[in-house]
């Protein structure tokens, strides 16, 4: 009997899902998917919104992203394995793409695979229930579009809700008559709304640094940034300092541990996300912190307390998007048959071990190291393609140095692609003044950007110029080599040897962007898969060391030559007036 299998969010994580099992179909699919998505599109996190609280369905909004979101790290570390930048983009782009572009990225996998036909949006699951008498799950889901409550039997659930978007909200004394804005993280959506404010943000991790590095970009007068274990320690600009905890506020006054305080205009809590599961009974239900070995889960993903249910992306990351990939195809074979799991004991002394493992980690280097190797024992257990996770360490590595030579210029450096070998362009704009995020910005040299597309002039801050070119992006998705559309053959992928082999090949001319000529896609993928270099030394054991010993080009690239449009010039210098 054919195995159904629910997918619970159609972000990365429930997508990779989709596309590991729609690459192994080959005529009649074994499973049935049915892929839960509450929001009406996918993408998760990377589908924004500009609301807060609740959606239109009345449901908590999901995202936590905002305008002016870049890629915090290099894209070339998130990669598929399967699908490059390159093939997507037609080609080679800058190693730190903004939300939208990273967006489009993700969708052009999926749309090219045809798998949005298996998800159902606007349709948040509200309990998973498992039954014993026949081990299946009932899951029930509530159909806003046709405003119905309903259950379905699978045979297993794949977990793939995200753990970004539930907020971590702590209270200090004196909130309660703060005469400003106070927010979380996953509530911020503009850095335009702090623009000549004093700005106190609490918590000293990724939000805290990018939200303060947003709002110092878009013209904030100061940034406190407050921690509570220790500093970020980078070398920040003039107007942001650190400070010791949070004790208290009084009017507008911040008290900090260190007895030293600061007038601040708003507060932004920069303190983290829950896990947070209101849909699974506790028998079903994950709970843990954010960390790298959430304890549970063997290999990262199969529940051992009852193992026809997995969840996908739950650990902190490092690795995101490829390592879902590794989390998916693995979770896929156990389903289709082709890995037997071991005993529950086996499964929790393995996970004990890797637990050990992280506890031991002590700097950022062991971690990434730690991440590294768990995705390569996953994927040394598929048929995902094999790439150099030594390569992606190193590429994290440099992307910290880069960071701590100067956190405001991180971003124009670009590094080499460990799928193809190509080494990405600088950024035609330094991101400290590129003002516009959108895709067309992005992927268009200025030179080529239409005059229409002015910045606000700086004594006109407040007001919004919406993009006026087109969708350059979309367009390339929407017409790459084997979107699926009327007349046009859907390709197939097969995996063999751990190598993506084209079944069909196909060349589309692009008409509408006739700068990028024609992609010859799939002859394209494996040539550069070709040139792939591929782990030499063999993946020991589960727990133990892997490291690949292949050889890559130097990754860094020199300081980025500027480019700057006259508009972008005169919001930086007003930032710099406010600065100084
Ligand atoms: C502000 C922010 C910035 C980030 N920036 C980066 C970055 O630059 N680079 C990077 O690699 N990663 C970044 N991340 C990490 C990001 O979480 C991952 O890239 C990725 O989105 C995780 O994918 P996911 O599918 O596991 O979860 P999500 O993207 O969170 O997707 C989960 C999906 O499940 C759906 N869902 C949730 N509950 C239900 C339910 N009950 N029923 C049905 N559907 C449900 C949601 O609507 C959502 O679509 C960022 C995260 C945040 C919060
Ligand atoms: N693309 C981007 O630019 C971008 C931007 C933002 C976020 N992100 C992603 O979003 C994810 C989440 O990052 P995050 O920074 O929101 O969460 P996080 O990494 O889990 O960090 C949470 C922070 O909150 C602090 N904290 C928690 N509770 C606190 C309390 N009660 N009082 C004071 N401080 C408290 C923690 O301090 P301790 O250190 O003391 O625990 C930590 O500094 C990451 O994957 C990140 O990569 C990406």
């Amino acid at each position: 009997m054919t195995k159904r299998v629910a997918i619970i969010g159609a972000g990365p994580s429930g997508l990779a899902q989709l596309r590991a099992f729609q690459s192994a179909f080959e005529g009649a699919d074994p499973v049935e998917l049915v892929c839960f998505e509450k929001q009406s599109d996918w993408g998760g996190q990377w589908n924004y919104t500009w609301r807060t609280g609740l959606d239109a369905n009345g449901e908590p909004v999901h995202s936590s992203m905002y305008r002016y979101l870049w890629s915090n790290g290099p894209k070339e570390c998130l990669e598929f394995a399967d699908y490059s930048f390159e093939e997507h983009f037609g080609k080679p782009i800058a190693s730190y793409p903004p939300r939208a572009v990273l967006w489009d990225y993700i969708k052009g996998r999926v749309e090219k695979s045809g798998v949005r036909e298996y998800i159902r949006f606007n349709c948040p699951v509200r309990h998973v229930e498992y039954r014993e008498n026949d081990g299946t799950f009932m899951v029930t889901v509530h159909d806003h579009e046709r405003d119905v409550v309903e259950s379905e039997v699978f045979d297993h659930v794949v977990v793939a809700s995200g753990h970004f978007s539930t907020p971590n909200v702590p209270e200090f004394e004196g909130f309660e008559a703060f005469n400003g804005r106070i927010l979380h993280a996953h509530d911020f959506r503009d850095a335009l709304e702090f623009q000549g404010k004093n700005l106190l943000l609490v918590g000293s991790s990724y939000s805290a640094e990018d939200i303060g590095s947003q709002c110092y970009k878009y013209g904030a007068r100061s940034i406190t940034t407050s921690y509570r274990t220790r500093p970020m320690g980078f070398d920040w600009p003039e107007n942001w300092e650190e400070k010791p905890l949070l004790q208290r506020v009084d009017g507008n006054t911040a008290y900090f541990a260190d007895g030293t305080s600061k007038q601040v205009d708003a507060i932004i809590l920069c303190t983290g996300y829950l896990h947070h599961f209101p849909f699974l009974p506790d028998a079903l239900r994950l709970q843990t912190n954010n960390r790298l070995w959430p304890l549970g889960l063997f290999r990262g993903v199969v529940w051992e307390a009852n193992p026809g249910l997995f969840y996908l992306g739950m650990q902190d990351q490092w690795y995101t998007f490829n390592m879902f990939d590794a989390q998916a195809w693995y979770v896929r074979d156990i389903i289709l048959g082709r890995i037997a799991l071991p005993d529950r004991e086996t499964m929790q002394a393995d996970s004990q071990a890797w637990r050990e493992r992280e506890e031991a980690l002590e700097d950022d280097e062991q971690m990434i190291r730690f991440q590294g190797d768990y995705v390569a024992s996953l994927i040394d257990a598929t048929d995902y393609p094999s790439f150099d996770i030594e390569g992606v360490n190193r590429t994290f590595l440099e992307w910290e140095q880069h960071k701590h030579t100067d956190i405001m210029t991180f971003r124009d450096k670009s590094y080499s692609s460990l799928m193809t070998g190509t080494q990405a362009p600088a950024h035609h704009t330094r991101w400290l003044d590129a003002m516009d995020d959108s895709l067309e910005a992005f992927l268009d040299a200025p030179a080529r950007r239409p005059a229409a597309t002015p910045r606000r002039p700086a004594a006109d801050r407040s007001r919004r110029v919406e993009p006026t070119t087109p969708a350059i992006g979309q367009a390339l998705s929407f017409q790459a080599p084997g979107f699926r559309r009327p007349g046009v053959a859907r390709p197939r992928w097969r995996t063999a040897s751990k190598r993506l082999m084209p079944v069909a090949t196909e060349t589309l001319r692009l008409e509408t962007l006739p700068a990028m000529g024609s992609l010859t896609s799939w002859s394209q993928a494996s040539r550069v898969r070709r040139r792939m270099p591929l782990p030499s030394a063999p993946i020991t054991s589960a727990v133990g060391p892997v490291r690949s010993t292949s050889k890559i080009s130097d990754s860094a690239s020199p300081a980025v030559p500027v480019t700057q449009t006259p508009s972008d010039l005169s919001l930086a210098r007003a930032r710099e007036r406010l600065v100084t």
